[in-house]
């Protein structure tokens, strides 16, 4: 068989099954086109893509904008490696930290890359300005959180399935409850703190969203301890929630509609995924100076991380956010999708909830963590036309591209809607 030959759908699962490692499940559906907030599978059947690549396709598939700030920069000049200077890393790095309000960034590739850099960060501004003594730092993250795959990242998750039999696990980690102030405030008592890690909405989780004040009283609690504020804004960030941060939802501006940078802000915000609208992995972590200045020649680096491309990518996604105002679509459809989800509520005894802020949203299915039933309404759902994955057993999560537009979302709300009655039926 020849490499590029045109595949059914069966046999690239087949491909995939024999010749990939088994460390997803995916939903049976191979793609092979997308445009917009529409994919393709190799059969040609056209879905509404409802899960965005979990939330890094933010700007649509193959935005024409991007994929051209690819093309152009691809024909001048990929990598250079941080041994050189590169004429796009600099601009990138003024463009993004203007963006969002930081005096600098470091650039990495994938967002659990940036949550270690962090992590990183963290502990070195520990030792050198919190004068926490050598090889006693902690940082302080929540249960069911979700920051990535690598051995200390999942040193800091309480998921079976993503711990099991990967130990030992990195020392000098403090597991609380989320949105649980209290129990933040019991753990800030450790002066050996360096940090507290958190998601503003644990995406994978089940996209919980925590009280109105949690942030901004957890963010306070941590600066009258001099403890950094870690905001991973991996999923939650790039106007996703209908902000240009999940954090700016928990600021004193008076504007709901505001999507600039919050007046209250993290010490340090982690970026992943829409960052460069899931064409290229680009992830940043961008803090002010006073932290950011521990890092020095050596201390850390990728060899990918601020390449040209990405950064020539990077700034046309981070453009697209702005000039197409993909905040506030997010914040507007997302009230009109739970108030319409909130209507098959009331008809249907499948549904018992549905939660989230701008377009990223879960319902929940009245059935057991353990039953099928959430997987098999995707399947259904996939059937008639819409994409999207449960996470976490009897949860759908529901996460669009933000360039949908509201008669499209009409017609995804109807499909959700046929389609989960009909399952009850
Ligand atoms: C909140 C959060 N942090 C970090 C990550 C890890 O990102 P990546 O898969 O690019 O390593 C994810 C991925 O889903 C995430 O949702």
């Amino acid at each position: 068989m020849a490499v590029l030959e045109q595949l059914t759908s069966q046999q690239a699962i087949n491909l995939e099954n024999k010749y990939g490692a088994h460390n997803y499940h995916p939903l049976p559906v191979v793609l092979s086109k997308g445009e917009g907030v529409y994919v393709w599978d190799v059969e040609g059947k056209k879905y509404y893509d409802f899960l965005s690549a979990y939330s890094a396709v933010n700007q649509g598939h193959c935005h024409p904008k991007i994929i051209s700030a690819l093309q152009n920069q691809a024909e001048k000049l990929t990598l250079t490696s941080r041994a050189f200077y590169n004429d796009l890393l600099g601009a990138f790095e003024k463009y993004a930290t203007e963006f969002f309000g930081f005096d600098k960034l470091l650039p990495m590739n994938t967002g659990a890359e940036a949550v270690e850099t962090a992590l990183k960060l963290a502990r070195k501004w520990g030792y050198e300005k919190k004068g926490i003594p050598a090889n006693q730092a902690k940082i302080i993250v929540c249960q069911n959180n979700f920051h990535g795959r690598t051995i200390s990242i999942i040193s800091a998750s309480n998921d079976p399935v993503a711990t099991e039999n990967f130990g030992p696990f990195t020392p000098g980690i403090i597991s609380i409850n989320y949105n649980d102030i209290s129990a933040l405030n019991e753990a800030l008592k450790d002066e050996n703190v360096a940090a507290f890690l958190v998601e503003p909405i644990q995406g994978e989780a089940g996209v919980f969203v925590p009280e109105e004040n949690y942030i901004k009283d957890a963010l306070d609690l941590c600066k009258s301890k001099n403890v950094l504020f870690i905001a991973d804004e991996v999923q939650t960030g790039i106007a996703r929630t209908g902000r240009l941060l999940a954090t700016c939802g928990n600021c004193s501006c008076s504007d709901k509609n505001c999507s600039g940078v919050p007046d209250v802000k993290p010490d340090v915000l982690i970026l992943g995924k829409a960052i460069s609208g899931g064409v290229f992995p680009v992830s940043a972590v961008l803090a002010n100076d006073d932290i950011m200045e521990v890092i020095k020649p050596g201390n850390h680096g990728s060899t990918f991380g601020g390449n040209p491309l990405a950064c020539a990518v990077a700034m046309a996604a981070l453009e697209v956010v702005k000039e197409e105002q993909l905040a506030e679509n997010a914040f507007k459809l997302g009230e009109l999708f739970r108030s319409e989800l909130n209507k098959l509520i009331q008809d249907s005894s499948l549904v018992r909830l549905v939660r989230g802020k701008g377009l990223l949203n879960a319902i929940v299915i009245n059935d057991t963590e353990e039953s099928s039933t959430a997987w098999n309404i995707c399947v259904a759902l996939k059937e008639n036309g819409l994409l999207a994955k449960p996470t976490h057993g009897n949860i759908i999560r529901f996460a669009p591209p933000l360039v949908m537009t509201e008669e499209q979302l009409l017609e995804c709300i109807s499909i959700i809607r046929r389609t989960i009655l009909a399952y009850e039926a």
